[in-house]
């Protein structure tokens, strides 16, 4: 891709960790709303996906249940990411899911921010999480090593504004860029189907710019997209690299991690649907990368 058409785009932050480390609720506070109340049973179920603004600079943010049953979420959230928060509760330390966590985002490459979280209660040790994490090769700068570590309450907000701090600092060091000028193309963060509106995707749009109208096709599923909410539920008529959109007008509801490209005929979506249908995935990857010269997501 010519170097000229990439412009600066906000990092994507995934937050993983064991259950119950507080990863909604430090999304919480960052936000300063109030998710985990709405949740049934304070479980997350899905990916939840925020754009949040710290100075000026957009950070976008994806929530990922810690409950063993869903490897695949996470999995496909370190993917779909630039940074990896990784909550370890002050109070119980590495398990299972932080362990998990860190191999999904060692796989994909990413850059694993430690975010020790809970450190208001009385039985917090913020020292042994650091040891448990040097078995990780997660090393704390005053252990030696070059990993951040940042000490956090969601309760009490201590660190909220260091850890954002460091996010930013990672992703200058990173330097994002995507072209906004081109057919968008991204991945489905979570789809169902509603009973009013018909197959809802929330997508992460990661290269170009989708639009209201845009053809689209997502896997077997295709359509043009009627209408587009960001993350406050607000109708928007563009998303640009790296914002989180609900979209409708699918002809059916996608699956969760696959890859949405914008087309610029429906007929052409359709076709690729059909390809998808009828020759599998792995076919249409082969037919779409080579007719469509789609570089870097697959
Ligand atoms: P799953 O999505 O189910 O994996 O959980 P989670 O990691 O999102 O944790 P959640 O935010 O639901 O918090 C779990 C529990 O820990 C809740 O009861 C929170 O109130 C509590 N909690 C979260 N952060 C803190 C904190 O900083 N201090 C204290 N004392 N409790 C916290
Ligand atoms: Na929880
Ligand atoms: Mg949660």
């Amino acid at each position: 891709e010519d170097a000229s058409t990439l412009v600066k785009r906000p990092p994507v932050v995934c937050v993983m960790g064991h259950v119950d480390h507080g990863k909604t609720s430090l999304l919480d506070a960052i936000r300063e709303t109030n998710v985990t109340s709405h949740e049934a049973g304070g479980i997350t179920q899905h990916i939840g996906a925020y754009v949040v603004e710290v100075n000026g600079e957009k950070i976008t943010f994806l929530d990922t249940p810690g409950h063993e049953a869903f490897t695949s979420m996470r999995m496909r959230g370190a993917q779909s990411t630039d940074i990896a928060i990784l909550v370890v509760a002050a109070d119980d330390g590495v398990m299972p899911q932080t362990i998990e966590a860190i191999s999904h985002a060692k796989a994909a490459g990413i850059q694993i921010i430690v975010a020790i979280n809970k450190i208001d209660k009385p039985s917090a040790n913020i020292e042994r999480v650091k040891q448990e994490l040097t078995e990780y090769e997660l090393v704390a700068e005053d252990w030696g090593g070059d990993t951040i570590f940042v000490p956090v309450s969601a309760h009490t907000k201590e660190g909220i504004e260091q850890l954002l701090e460091m996010i930013i600092l990672t992703s200058e060091l990173v330097e994002l860029k995507a072209n906004p000028d081109r057919n968008a193309r991204g991945i489905v963060i979570e789809a169902e189907l509603d009973k009013g509106r018909g197959p809802v995707a929330t997508v992460l749009v990661q290269k170009g710019t989708l639009h209201v109208g845009d053809s689209i096709a997502i896997g077997s599923a295709y359509g043009k997209v009627r209408a587009m909410m960001d993350d406050k539920g607000r109708r928007v008529k563009d998303a640009a690299p790296s914002t989180p959109v609900e979209i409708l007008g699918l002809n059916e509801v996608p699956d969760a991690g696959e890859i949405f490209i914008a087309t610029d005929t429906e007929k052409e979506a359709r076709a690729i649907s059909e390809t998808y249908i009828s020759q599998g995935r792995e076919k249409l990857l082969e037919d779409t990368k080579a007719k469509l010269s789609l570089d870097g997501l697959f």
